[in-house]
Formats: structure tokens, C-alpha cells, sequence
């Protein structure tokens, strides 16, 4: 059964049910799931905790609602079509029976090795149909799944590992991507030198790179399940217990591992993606994501499992073997809701139209982006090129705490504007708030992103530490979640995201933290102090600006900043190094010691005569040196 809505009059109607009587309204929703027992209460919340638990005492367990629910009706249906980073290699369809196997092989294997309820996992794997496999085995036995992105370096892979005590590491020897070959298993093992919980490491065969395989700790995929039979019984879950853990950057210190329960989670990434991409039984749907991202979870792996859609996944990179792969596999699969972020759209849109002119892409009914502010150009350049005027394109805003889509069209529902989000989906109560915390009522307004109301797929907890979960999300403007980002409605109360209003940059969609990537930074042994701040960049949406301070014993301005981008590429992982180190003899900091960052920002965009008030600086001698060696 299908909760779609289908028309605007339709949206509004659903929207005030949802306002006026929301546990009435997700009950009818989640009443389309199975349930191995019904729920007590739908909802049980407060914000000041935080505490909140939707479908109170329910038992569940995922798994069955992506595969026994759908095997007699959709059994041969394909669920995950796999095409790989080179173009000649064969693909990959798995259809949800030779999923169902394959995840309660994969499920049996695990628990013969003594993995089980509330166990952490670690998946580092590339984009291959067995790192959802992975996902979903887990799931179905009730350990815990962490999905690090694979170009996470050893380092940050370590913390990972170290703040969930994860007991096991499923990865694979390699990593193909566009031209290049990338080592995994090997990041893996020096993330294991520094950490001592992982008893298991489970290896996918995809490059047949050397590896070095630990006697007793390291297992071959194919050696790991074999012998093992090809069905399970799934692990009956409280609608509450711990789904996934996902860790993510914010405004200070360490990545937070942002917790999300079963049940809600269930419910919310189904129905968002049914709405909002307009999914209709037999469409091919492709989200480019990778499962290192919550887009990859909600949108690759669970919405559309759970849904019954067939999802690809896709292996490679958007510029390889040529600019237009993407055109090539929405043809060569007929894809009719296709999903990637503005930093994708851009770096195609640099290689102007040619490389789509071969292509007919007459499957396409949707366009999606998701990640960061779309400008309005690439929005217009993806609706006349890709969409060819006649595909809406649907802005989603979310976040990993979200679990799925707050604000969005419904594709060919909601009416598009460019650069917006439009209206926030069933459930969702917004708010826009001043700096005090009032909320601003009313159209033509513009302040801080807080959520009123809880929705199913929010974050629960951060791991291992509640009282960062509140201070970070609900201590900033009591009783409501405080998004970090800004936004505007405009006169006829359409949302449009204008970003990050916290110390939070946002790289390709990635979100990196500044205190992050300074602490990194501080790591090279010649660095005293640095401030990182972010700068619009043409493709990347932000780049990453550093000014540090040095001692230039022995060294010349060229290899310092080489070592210092590179020190920050190991520590965290290329998507954190700085595009620009500039070296200062001091940053420009207030009479109590605060660095002004708001002038550094200027200085990195270049608007150096539109400082501001500078009568609090310390020392303005140092902003006219900054200035004066900006990086251009
Ligand atoms: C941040 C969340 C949600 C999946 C990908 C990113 C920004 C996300 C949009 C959008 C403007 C957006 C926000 C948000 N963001 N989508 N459509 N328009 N900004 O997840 O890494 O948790 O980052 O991404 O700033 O707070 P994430």
C-alpha cells in the first residue's frame, strides 16, 4: 500500500492532518509496515532532555519490511541494479529474493562469529551491492551498523572505531575509482594498530590488490559465508532500539556519532521517499550518494528497499571514463528519478553541454539534488540539460540527524522555484527564529532553521554522550531543534536554505567542522595556531581557507603549506584538505582573546573593503598583513 500524495490540495490536507493530529496521521502511515507486535503509544517526547520514542514498544525488525514483505509479490523484481566503475565491466542486478539470501547468508555468518544484538559493525567498504548487504545483515540480527566513508583516512577511521567499540570491520582489499586504484583493507589495518576492540574483519574480493590477511582476526568475504545457509529468522527489535550510528562533523572537536532507532527511521525514509520523489512501482530510481552518507542510508539503501523500488548503485566517479557517464547509465537503465547533489551538477556544468548531447535521457520524470544550496544557475542548468523543461527537480533539505527529507517538493506536485526547497513534508513543523529565539510568524522573513515538533526519522541521542546531543541541537532555542542553518521565506511562505550559520563549512555536500580541520592542522609539529574559515567556491560550493601561524625555522612558505595540506589529507582524508594555506605572522583576534572570524571570511571572499567594525581587534595591524598576502 502506497501513502503517495498526488496533488497540491492533496499536500496541504495531509500537512494539517498531520498538525492537527499527528499520532493519528504516522500511525495510518506506519499501519502500512509489518509489525511483529503493534505499538503501544505512536509518540512519547519532550525537547528538554532531549527524549523522544515513537512507536512505543513496538517490535520489529527492518529486514522483514525490505524483504520477506515484498519476496511473494516482488520476488523477481530487481532491488539493486550495480553498475561498476568501468563501463566494460558486466553489472550487477540483485533482485529482492537473491537479496533476502544473500543478506541472511551474510546474517548467519555473522552471528557464527558471535556477532549479535547491539554489537557495533564498522562497514568501510566501496560502493558495491555487498556494502548494503552488510547493512542489511546487520540489521536483521540487531547489531549496530557504522558506515565510514572509504575515503576517511586511518585516522579518522580509528576514532570511529574507538568511540563505538565496534567488535568487527566489514571492507574490501580495494577501491576502484575513475583511473585510480585505492588501497582499503590496508587503511583498515592501520586504523587496527591504533585501536584494540575489532576481533573481526570480514574482506571483499573487488580489485585482487595484495593484502595482508591477519590469521584468526581477518576472514575472505567468500570464505566467511560459506557453508552457511541462505535463510534466517530476523531478530525481533524494539521500535526504539539502535538502528545505526552515523558519524558527522559540527561546530567543535570530534565528529558525533548521531544515533537513529529502528522504528521511525523505518517509517520516515519510506514515506519521504515515496512522496517526495513521486515513486511508482516498476520505476528505476538512482541516487549517486554514497552509502558513507546518510543520503546513501536513507536513500540508496533503506527508502527505496522498503518501498519495493529497484535503486542503483552506482560504483564510480561522474567524469570517468568521460563527463557524460552519468547520461550513459540513466540511458542504459532507463532511470526515471535520478538524485545527486549541486556540486555534481556544477562540476558537469564546467564541461558545458557535449558531453550530454549523445544522450537521450527521455526516461528521466525527476531530478533531485541534496547537500548543500543549490545556486540558481546550476538549477537552471540541470532543469533545460538534463531534465530537458519538462522534469521538476526536487531541492531536498535534510541532514544526517533528520534521517530523511524535512523540506522538499513533492515532484510534480509541490510548484518548483529555483533554488528552493519549497514546503517542509507532512510532519514537519518549522520554525524560523531571531537571534533571541523568538520565532518570526508570518511571510517575507528570514532567521535561524529550528524543527518545533518531533518527526520519526530524527536523531535520538548522540553516542555514547546525551548531554552533547542536547547542548548541539536543543539548548540553543529551548524546546525546539536548532538546525545550524539559516533560512528565508519568502511572501508566499516557499523556504529557501541560505546555509550553514555555524562554524560548519560545507565542501562538495561534505560537512566538515573548522575546529576540525584546525586541529589537524595543528597537528604538524611547526604549526602554533590556525584558523580555518570557508570560501564560496565555484564547484565545490565551499573551499576550505586556512591561515595558520608557524614557526618557519628551516622551511620555506612552499613546503609548509604543502605539509600542512598534507597532514591534514592523513588525518582526516582528502575531502579535508585546505585549498588555500596562507602563512600569518598572527590572526586578527578581540581584546579577550576570541579570533574574529567573521573578518578572516572576508578576507577568504575577497570583499576586503567590507570588513565591518573592527574597533574590538586586538591588533589591526595584522588584518592589513592578511590582506595584504591573501591567497587568490
Ligand atoms: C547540511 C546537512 C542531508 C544529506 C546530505 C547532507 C546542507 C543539505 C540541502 C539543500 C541547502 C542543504 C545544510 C544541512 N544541506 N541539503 N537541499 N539545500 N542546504 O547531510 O552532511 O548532514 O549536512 O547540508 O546546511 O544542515 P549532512
Amino acid at each position: 500500500m502506497s501513502d503517495r500524495i498526488h496533488t497540491l490540495s492533496g499536500y496541504f490536507h495531509e500537512y494539517q492532518k498531520s498538525l492537527a493530529e499527528p499520532d493519528k496521521f504516522w500511525a495510518r502511515i506506519a499501519d502500512s509496515f509489518h509489525w511483529r507486535k503493534r505499538w503501544d503509544k505512536v509518540l512519547d517526547w519532550n525537547f528538554e532532555g532531549p527524549d523522544v520514542k515513537w512507536f512505543v514498544n513496538g517490535k520489529l525488525n527492518i529486514t522483514e519490511n525490505v524483504l520477506e514483505r515484498h519476496l511473494f509479490t516482488l520476488g523477481d523484481r530487481p532491488a539493486i541494479i550495480w553498475e561498476p566503475n568501468d563501463p566494460n565491466e558486466e553489472g550487477r542486478v540483485l533482485t529482492y529474493q537473491e537479496l533476502y539470501h544473500k543478506v541472511c547468508k551474510f546474517s548467519n555468518a555473522l552471528k557464527a562469529k558471535g556477532i549479535g544484538k547491539g554489537d557495533k559493525v564498522i562497514i568501510y567498504m566501496p560502493m558495491v551491492p555487498e556494502a548494503a548487504v552488510a547493512m542489511l545483515a546487520c540489521a536483521r540480527i540487531g547489531a549496530v551498523h557504522s558506515v565510514v566513508f572509504a575515503g576517511f583516512s586511518s585516522n579518522a577511521l580509528a576514532d570511529r572505531i574507538e568511540d563505538c567499540q565496534a567488535k568487527a570491520v566489514l571492507t574490501s582489499d580495494g577501491n576502484f575509482r575513475g583511473k585510480k586504484k585505492i588501497e582499503v583493507k590496508a587503511v583498515v589495518d592501520e586504523a587496527l594498530e591504533k585501536t584494540n576492540d575489532v576481533e573481526t574483519v570480514v574482506v571483499y574480493q573487488r580489485t585482487k590488490q595484495d593484502v595482508v590477511m591477519k590469521e584468526g582476526r581477518d576472514y575472505w568475504w567468500h570464505d566467511f559465508i560459506a557453508g552457511q545457509a541462505e535463510t534466517n529468522t530476523a531478530t525481533e527489535m524494539d521500535s526504539e532500539d539502535m538502528l545505526f550510528i552515523l558519524y558527522t562533523s559540527g561546530s567543535t572537536g570530534k565528529p558525533k556519532g548521531i544515533v537513529h532507532t529502528t522504528g521511525g527511521y523505518m517509517v520516515y525514509s519510506k514515506y519521504t521517499f515515496e512522496n517526495v520523489f513521486q515513486y511508482s512501482p516498476g520505476d528505476i530510481y538512482w541516487c549517486t550518494a554514497d552509502i558513507g552518507w546518510i543520503t546513501g542510508h536513507s536513500y540508496i539503501v533503506y527508502g527505496p528497499l522498503l518501498a519495493g523500488a529497484t535503486s542503483i548503485m552506482f560504483e564510480g566517479v561522474p567524469t570517468y571514463p568521460d563527463a557524460g557517464r552519468f547520461w550513459a547509465i540513466v540511458d542504459k537503465y532507463k532511470v526515471n528519478q535520478f538524485y545527486t547533489a549541486p556540486t555534481a551538477i556544477r562540476a558537469l556544468e564546467a564541461h558545458g553541454t557535449e558531453p550530454i548531447e549523445p544522450y537521450k535521457l527521455d526516461s528521466l520524470k525527476v531530478l533531485g539534488t541534496v547537500g548543500e544550496p543549490i545556486n540558481e544557475e546550476a538549477w537552471h542548468w540541470y532543469h533545460t540539460h538534463v531534465g530537458k523543461n519538462r522534469c521538476p527537480i526536487v531541492d531536498t533539505w535534510w541532514q544526517t540527524e533528520t534521517g530523511g527529507i524535512m523540506v522538499s517538493p513533492l515532484a510534480g506536485v509541490t510548484p518548483n522555484k529555483p533554488a528552493y526547497a519549497t514546503l517542509p513534508l507532512p510532519g514537519v513543523q518549522l520554525a524560523i527564529v531571531d537571534p533571541e529565539g523568538n520565532e518570526l510568524t508570518g511571510n517575507s522573513v528570514e532567521g535561524n532553521l529550528c524543527i518545533k515538533f518531533p518527526w520519526p526519522g530524527m536523531l535520538r541521542t548522540t553516542y555514547g554522550d546525551h548531554e552533547r546531543c542536547k547542548q548541539t541541537y536543543f539548548a540553543t532555542y529551548k524546546g525546539m531543534y536548532f538546525t545550524g542553518d539559516g533560512v528565508k521565506r519568502d511572501h508566499d511562505g516557499y523556504y529557501r536554505i541560505l546555509g550553514r550559520v555555524d562554524d560548519v563549512i560545507n565542501v562538495s555536500g561534505h560537512r566538515m567542522g573548522t575546529a576540525e580541520v584546525e586541529n589537524a592542522i595543528n597537528e604538524h609539529p611547526k604549526v602554533i595556531e590556525s584558523a580555518v574559515v570557508g570560501y564560496p567556491h565555484e564547484v565545490k560550493g565551499q573551499g576550505i581557507y586556512a591561515y595558520v601561524i608557524c614557526d618557519m625555522t628551516n622551511r620555506t612558505v612552499e613546503n609548509l603549506t604543502n605539509e600542512i595540506k598534507e597532514t591534514v589529507r592523513k588525518i582526516i582524508g582528502p575531502i579535508a584538505k585546505p585549498d588555500k594555506v596562507q602563512i600569518v605572522s598572527g590572526l586578527p583576534k578581540t581584546r579577550s582573546g576570541k579570533i574574529m572570524r567573521r573578518i578572516l571570511r572576508k578576507v577568504a571572499e575577497g570583499a576586503m573593503d567590507d570588513m565591518g567594525d573592527t574597533s574590538t581587534l586586538l591588533d589591526p595591524e595584522v588584518v592589513e598583513e592578511i590582506k595584504k598576502n591573501r591567497i587568490n
